[in-house]
């Protein structure tokens, strides 16, 4: 079964390097609609909205760890609704990268961050400045679970963002051979 693992009780796993994954078959689109059901109500607060791009979303089959997935995609989306904006938006886009590989694209219409930022913001506690507007709180532990996470799949997680218009960070996953998309 899929749990959420919050930040501090994943920190610790991942500081005594146990880092086993659990690699199966799945349909990330149904994984990221259940972390979406998840945090519906957190984004209903702010009036924000959590789609895909595309109204009627067919099924795309990845192999992965899904529970630690689950917790990349968690933290990604609580950011995005943490540093959105009231009524924005956060879209999930899946682009056929190559032959084995999707990018799952995760974009706000927040606050962004600033390009200085880049270099440290998968760091462990890193946080951007308390001066922003409408700090929320938080460890700055999220995002480099995520980097953990991804980067134990081999896989390469990358942040593109400008101040005030908004961020999107996007990773690439592994393409199921055996289940045809
Ligand atoms: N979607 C986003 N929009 C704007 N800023 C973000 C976004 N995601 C992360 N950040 C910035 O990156 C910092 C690090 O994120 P994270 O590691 O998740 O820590 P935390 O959310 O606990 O502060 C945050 O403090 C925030 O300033
Ligand atoms: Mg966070």
């Amino acid at each position: 079964m899929i749990y959420i693992v919050n930040d501090l009780d994943m920190i610790t796993k991942l500081e005594v390097g146990d880092l086993n994954l659990n690699i199966e078959e799945f349909d990330i689109v149904d994984l990221i609609q259940n972390v979406f059901d998840l945090f519906e109500m957190k984004a209903a607060k702010k009036d924000i909205s959590l789609t895909f791009d595309k109204a009627e979303m067919e099924p795309h089959y990845v192999k992965a760890d899904q529970e630690k997935i689950q917790q990349v995609l968690t933290n990604l989306t609580v950011n995005s609704i943490k540093y959105g904006r009231d009524k924005g938006t956060t879209e999930v886009s899946i682009v056929d990268l190559s032959e084995n590989k999707y990018l799952v694209r995760l974009t706000d219409n927040g606050i962004g961050i600033n390009n200085e930022d880049f270099p440290r913001l998968f760091e462990r506690f890193y946080r951007v400045s308390k001066s922003r507007s409408r700090d929320e709180g938080g460890s700055g532990l999220g995002l480099s679970i995520v980097k953990h996470i991804i980067e134990a799949h081999n896989e390469k997680i990358y942040v593109e963002s400008e101040l005030g218009v908004g961020s999107e960070f996007s990773f690439t996953i592994e393409k199921s051979e055996t289940i045809n998309s």
